[in-house]
């Protein structure tokens, strides 16, 4: 993260630090929460918010899609943090979901990551809504 924190320093749009991981976190969950689809521990939900752009850095310097990246980088990070392998197959897919349209059928993880990635953002308020691409498909989202 402080790698990417480094890299986005200038960077106009969203961020995709600790504060963005920890928005959509707490989006997701609740999200799943209300949803009723509260199948995964709470701990999972966070690990795969805090994960799920955490390869953003290796898109900068390589161009490699970063959802692919953070799974491969979230797997020895799960596997330290011992979360066991049927826990680990679902973060690792949530993650690389997350990039995907929520009506895409998704599992409910990538779908709660998909949405709670869109709904992190403050579209409403920024100054940079004709420059970025993600202003109308966030501000078009529906809120469930
Ligand atoms: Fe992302
Ligand atoms: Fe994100």
């Amino acid at each position: 993260m402080e790698k990417i924190d480094g890299l986005e320093k200038e960077r106009r749009f969203c961020k995709h630090g600790f504060e963005h991981g920890l928005n959509v976190a707490r989006i997701a969950y609740a999200y799943l929460l209300e949803k009723g689809e509260l199948l995964l521990s709470k701990e999972s939900i966070y690990a795969a918010a805090f994960l799920h752009d955490i390869g953003r850095w290796v898109e900068y310097e390589t161009g490699e899609d970063h959802a692919v990246a953070s799974a491969r980088l979230a797997l020895p990070l799960l596997e330290v943090c011992r979360f066991n392998s049927d826990d680990i197959q679902v973060i690792l897919n949530g993650i690389l979901e997350h990039r995907r349209h929520p009506e895409d059928n998704l599992t409910t993880l990538g779908e709660a990551l998909a949405l709670a990635d869109d709904w992190a953002r403050d579209c409403r308020h920024c100054s940079l809504q004709d420059l970025c691409y993600k202003y109308n498909q966030t501000m078009n989202q529906v809120m469930y």
